[in-house]
């Protein structure tokens, strides 16, 4: 494949490779010592941020660093976005430096996808809207099968503001493609009517004793409409994992959060600290994948 726009750009054979590559990187480039691979060496990687992002942005830029690929890391805020200049023309002045492979992070859905058209080399998408994040559903799929063993079989519930979250889509695409079953909970104005590749419950409670993975989501505020939310408390109070609901679970299950994290909103901090929680180990893993993902795309040596 050229481009990762989105998660159906992967099939389960694209999408184990990157999965046992990302696996055979972390093992290279592991350890107290961290080091360099040369494979990428004289290649370049754009980080084009429209959004604000930690995680994402930093680990795209380690992952390329570690490839020995040079990074050109371009931030909205104090370019000439700011003067008006167009998604296109941006591209076209990135693409004239020498661009091999674009991340892009856009608060418009579909954004990768009209870059792919302008630009020679590889575009991954970084977050686009409400639309996608298939780096995070792939650093996901890692953590889960790092974890259990194994993705087919598996229960994932994700719970939340689905409606809002590009990294619920991703997930559900992703994880349907390597055989695992995804339940959406939430409440029902944050649930979108258009996923149709997985099941739908508004009982958390209901839903624990059967989950071998717990994904809580972030909610958006900034993409909210305040008819979409209940008050907080009772978002909490009906959607939120504490310690009480974590005891619920499977001995083995694991509870996920692709930060950044509202802390006592979706996810109270004992569980969050605790030690079924892997919100740690998915931002080390995602340097491992995004590493796999920008190699196989770019074609390392
Ligand atoms: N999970 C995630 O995308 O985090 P950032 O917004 O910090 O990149």
């Amino acid at each position: 494949i050229r481009h990762l726009r989105e998660a159906a750009d992967l099939d389960a054979e694209n999408a184990t490779l990157i999965l046992d590559t990302a696996r055979e990187l972390a093992r290279l480039t592991g350890g107290r010592e961290v080091k360099k691979l040369p494979t990428l060496r004289g290649r370049t990687v754009v980080n084009l941020f429209y959004e604000d992002s930690t995680r994402t942005r930093i680990s795209f830029e380690a992952a390329a660093k570690r490839l020995s690929a040079d990074v050109i890391n371009f931030s909205a805020k104090g370019s000439s976005v700011s003067k008006g200049e167009s998604l296109k023309d941006t591209a076209l002045t990135l693409q004239a430096m020498g661009a091999d492979a674009v991340v892009i992070r856009h608060g418009a859905s579909g954004a990768p996808h009209r870059l792919a058209n302008w630009v020679d080399g590889s575009v991954v998408n970084a977050g686009d809207g409400t639309h996608e994040h298939p780096t995070q559903a792939l650093l996901d799929a890692f953590t889960m099968r790092e974890r259990l063993g194994r993705l087919a079989g598996l229960n994932v519930t994700i719970v939340g503001d689905v409606l809002h979250s590009r990294v619920a889509r991703s997930n559900v695409v992703l994880l349907g493609t390597l055989g695992a079953k995804v339940t959406l909970v939430g409440p029902p104005t944050l649930i979108p009517v258009d996923i149709t590749n997985a099941e739908v419950s508004y009982d958390l409670d209901a839903v624990l004793p059967a989950s071998d993975v717990v994904m809580m989501l972030r909610v958006q505020h900034e993409r909210m409409s305040a008819s979409y939310f209940p008050s907080a408390r009772e978002y909490s109070r009906r959607y939120g994992m504490d310690g009480a609901r974590m005891r619920r679970l499977p001995e083995h299950a694991i509870v996920m959060h692709p930060g950044p994290m509202n802390r006592g909103m979706e996810i109270s901090p004992e569980v969050a600290d605790s030690p079924r929680s892997t919100i740690v180990e998915q931002v080390a893993n995602g340097v491992s994948v995004r590493m796999a993902v920008l190699y196989l795309l770019l074609g390392g040596k």
